[in-house]
């Protein structure tokens, strides 16, 4: 069929039309607000280069989470900032029981039991070299730390996690972390694995977030280049053969095409993370009036929904709720 038989604008005519015919939503449901957490009392501190988002003292943590509930927001993904002191090259803090990531899963989970937590593993944030994994001569051991990210796993599990999320992009980690936790008896936590994870310059905010910056080199021996797109589809297969409930590309807007090659290919909930440099450039160029934000952040949550992502992981997860 052929103009004038088919006019496509009639399917645009009205706003009641155009919200008949719209193929997808965005609903509260779709999110997961990633939360940065300090030691310390009431603190509320500001990152400089993600304006508007804080990194949050337990005391805090706990009045921010009853307050997404409410907002019908039912999931979070935990990152904490670790001090220097505790910082090695073993990561022996993150196997702490009473470490900061593990107290707050308690936290959380105390103040709103139904909230699903999801939980970082990966050694940046503990490691004295800034990297994901142990390092040695300049190298990033892949299954030393593989070992370590699978007990730290279990003790995120043991404090109550519901979804251990991997973004270390080690080899064999998600299966390693499968069996210690079935070994455990821990078999109804999710993994969420961080399956397409690029090395990207993206992520700049976040490692000043979490001060977590590598030390030396770069993390383009363990990331994945952005270059390629069938090796998404391999890495992805791979974690969900080992064990992965739900698959992650990273980071967002740039890799919508990954998404949906995804989408059309894997048998698991996609999620997506719309990483800490998108949330910058937004906040930056709003700021400047040169774009309108609220608008913007809309066109590009919605935007990866329809690419295929069933889950977004957002920092402006609280503000889009509340636009809703
Ligand atoms: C740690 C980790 C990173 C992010 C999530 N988990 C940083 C990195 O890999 O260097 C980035 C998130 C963001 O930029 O918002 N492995």
């Amino acid at each position: 069929m052929m103009y004038p038989l088919n006019r496509n604008r009639r399917l645009r005519s009205s706003s009641p039309m155009r919200s008949l015919l719209q193929e997808h939503q965005l609903t509260p449901n779709d999110f997961i607000v990633p939360l940065f957490v300090v030691e310390g009392k009431q603190l509320e501190e500001p990152i400089p280069s993600m304006p508007g988002y804080f990194r949050l003292s337990l005391d805090r943590l706990e009045k921010k989470v009853i307050s997404l509930w409410k907002k019908e927001l039912k999931a979070v993904l935990v990152f904490v900032k670790v001090p220097e002191a505790l910082k090695d090259n073993k990561g022996t803090e993150a196997l702490n029981s009473d470490g900061l990531m593990q107290r707050t899963i308690k936290t959380i989970k105390n103040a709103v039991p139904e909230m699903i937590v999801m939980t970082d593993v990966a050694l940046d944030p503990y490691s004295s070299f800034g990297h994901d994994g142990i390092v040695e001569e300049g190298k990033i051991l892949n299954d030393p730390t593989v070992a370590v990210l699978s007990q730290m796993a279990l003790s995120h599990a043991q404090a109550g996690a519901d979804v251990i999320a991997p973004s270390d992009m080690m080899d064999g980690r998600i299966l390693a972390i499968r069996k210690r936790l079935e070994e455990a008896q821990f078999h109804d936590t999710l993994i969420m694995s961080y399956s397409a994870k690029y090395a990207s310059a993206f992520y700049g905010p976040f490692r000043d977030a979490l001060d977590s910056a590598p030390g030396f080199g770069d993390k383009k021996i363990y990331q994945m280049n952005f270059a390629n797109r069938d090796e998404a589809l391999i890495e992805t297969q791979r974690d969900i053969e080992e064990g992965a409930d739900i698959v992650m590309v990273k980071p967002g807007l740039a890799y919508l095409d990954i998404i949906r090659d995804l989408k059309n290919t894997v048998q698991a909930p996609i999620a997506a993370y719309q990483v800490s440099g998108e949330y910058s450039m937004l906040k930056a160029a709003a700021a400047q009036g040169w774009l309108d934000h609220d608008s913007v952040m809309m066109e590009q949550l919605l935007c990866f929904k329809r690419a295929g992502a069933q889950l977004i992981a957002s920092y402006f997860a609280e503000e889009a709720v509340e636009l809703l």
